[in-house]
């Protein structure tokens, strides 16, 4: 029997997101499942109940009925009181959590007997969990509205004109803090047509600010910031001394600032002091992203849009929600591939493996048996050659086809064995051409198995992309068909005009299969040069 995926409407005050949409509905009914959606859960983010219905969506009135309708609870705030007291043994629950901040909510679960995946506890290291990585979609969509709002209470253009009526400046934006939602920023800021500088503690990210259209303002100290696995460590007191130097020249150049720096755990830093605000042009403009930590701005009041000094400081703690369809529609296609990677078989029922990295990774709570902390993982940032090496050893007995162990001398020398007898008997019996080319088959095999597997996975999908444009060299093979014979004696035993015509055929659809695999293959690497 196929489980039933149940969407409850947010409680959570101001919450406009819901956690999944009807696009997606319809993929989930795909897959197996069917999906009940609480009436007016998607309301606030301009999904009705009849696009619900539309997509192949039971509505349930009530979140009583819903909770007791689902057996896996898909959700974008973790649980109220209320609704844990909904949960039954059982179910599951899939949501943003936040174990490490919320011990009593995780006692409450476990009591509950119930499977808890924290969507905030993905493996992000892990190339093939991105496609999972909410955090990052919810915090790009952050980042772009910060830039929204800044453009909002700004009384100018972002773009620099020439116009009749005289000329505009463009507008000068700095971005404090080059992670997920300062590199958003930085590319919306920039699409713009803002001059858009930005800082990060970690160097690293320098490349990626610079390809967005930015320009990146080091702080004149070296010390390295990066604490491992992309995030930040807390710096020297000198270095936070140059880093407040440079930062209030920028506030007296900029017009805009947006800070969004953050440490996982720590309260944010203070980078914006009031002076460097009052330091600020009239009509200037501060959005804090990190206001719910603290702030990264000494002026900022969480949840609160505030002029001081003449500077409005924007302190919105509901930015992604502010534009709940795109965030919904994102989070909504992270949950998507979750339920794709629990239910492999298509048919509507979940595995939690706790084999598998990024769902052992994910599960904080199994059958009522609190698993969080996950152990580390063994595979590191994904480096191409270190990566490779560490798979065997991480995945033993359940890797991707990769060979788990070193091969024992005694296989090598019988798989060698039977390879050479093979190789006799066709040679022996085959027509004298068709070793040959059995061969270079046998070669072409091995070569395209060692390239693919020196390649990051992460490019396993463009490298297919080309191969498969390149695969289509077997033109060559329709052209020799069509082509005339150069002399009389080759002209024996030419294609009729059938072959010829299903020839031209060939060459059409490997045409398409051709341009469009390199058209494919461009635009994937593009977006990994971003
Ligand atoms: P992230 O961890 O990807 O990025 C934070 C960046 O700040 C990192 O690149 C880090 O190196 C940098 N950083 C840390 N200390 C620094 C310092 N002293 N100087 C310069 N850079 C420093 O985090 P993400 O996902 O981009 O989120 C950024 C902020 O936005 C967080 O505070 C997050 O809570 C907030 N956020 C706010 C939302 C809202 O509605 N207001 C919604 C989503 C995220």
């Amino acid at each position: 029997m196929s489980l039933t995926i149940g969407v409850p409407k947010e409680t959570a005050a101001g919450e406009k997101r819901v956690a999944t949409v009807p696009e997606v509905v319809e993929k989930l009914v795909k897959l197996g499942f069917a999906v009940a959606v609480e009436s007016g859960a998607g309301d606030l983010a301009n999904c009705s109940d009849d696009s619900y219905r539309a997509a192949g969506a039971q509505v349930v009135d009530g979140a009583a009925k819903l909770w007791a309708a689902a057996d896996i609870v898909f959700k974008v705030r973790g649980p109220s009181q209320d609704e844990v007291g909904l949960m039954r043994e059982g179910q599951t629950l899939i949501s943003f959590i936040w174990p490490a901040q919320n011990p009593d909510l995780m006692q409450q679960l476990a009591a509950r007997k119930v499977t808890v995946l924290a969507i905030d506890a993905l493996p992000r290291v892990l190339s093939r969990a991105q496609k999972m990585d909410a955090l990052t979609s919810q915090a790009g969509v952050a980042g772009y509205r910060a830039v929204i709002e800044a453009a909002n209470a700004f009384g100018r253009f972002f773009n620099g004109q020439i116009t009749a009526a005289g000329k505009v400046p463009p507008a000068k934006v700095f971005i404090a803090g080059a992670g997920v939602a300062g590199l958003a920023a930085i590319g919306t800021a920039a699409g713009l047509g803002a001059i858009v500088r930005a800082n990060d503690t970690r160097a690293e990210v320098a490349d990626q600010v610079v390809s967005l259209g930015g320009e990146f303002v080091k702080v004149d100290y070296e010390e390295e910031g990066s604490g491992g696995g992309g995030y930040a460590k807390v710096m020297s007191e000198g270095f936070q001394q140059a880093q407040r130097e440079m930062y209030a020249k920028q506030a007296r150049e900029v017009d805009i600032i947006i800070t969004t720096a953050l440490i996982p755990g720590k309260p944010a830093p203070r980078l914006i002091t009031a002076e460097m605000v009052q330091s600020m042009k009239p009509g200037s403009v501060i959005v804090d992203m990190a206001a719910e930590q603290g702030g990264n701005c000494e002026l900022t009041e969480p949840g609160q849009s505030v002029v001081k000094h003449g500077v409005t400081i924007v302190g919105y703690t509901d930015l992604v929600s502010r534009l709940a369809k795109q965030s919904s529609t994102l989070y909504a296609t992270n949950l998507f591939r979750l339920a794709e990677e629990l239910c492999k078989t298509k048919d509507g029922i979940i595995n939690v493996n706790m084999e598998d990295d990024a769902i052992r990774g994910l599960t904080v709570i199994k059958d009522g048996a609190i698993t969080w902390p996950a152990p580390p993982l063994v595979v590191a940032a994904p480096k191409p050659a270190a990566a490779a090496a560490a798979v065997p050893a991480a995945k033993k007995g359940h890797g991707h086809g990769a060979p788990s162990e070193p091969m024992a001398g005694s296989t090598l020398a019988i798989m060698f064995g039977v390879a050479a007898a093979l190789f006799w008997f066709i040679g022996a019996n085959a027509p004298a051409a068709f070793l040959g080319h059995f061969t270079v088959f046998v070669l072409a095999c091995f070569v395209g198995y060692m390239v693919v597997w020196n390649v990051t996975p992460a490019l396993h999908t463009p490298l297919m992309s080309v191969t498969n444009a390149i695969s289509s060299i077997i033109a060559i093979g329709a052209l020799v068909q069509i082509a005339p014979p150069l002399t009389e004696a080759l002209s024996v035993g030419r294609p009729t005009d059938a072959i010829r015509w299903l020839a031209v055929v060939g060459i059409v659809l490997t045409a398409v299969n051709m341009f469009g695999g390199f058209a494919v293959t461009h635009r994937m690497l593009a977006m990994f040069r971003k």
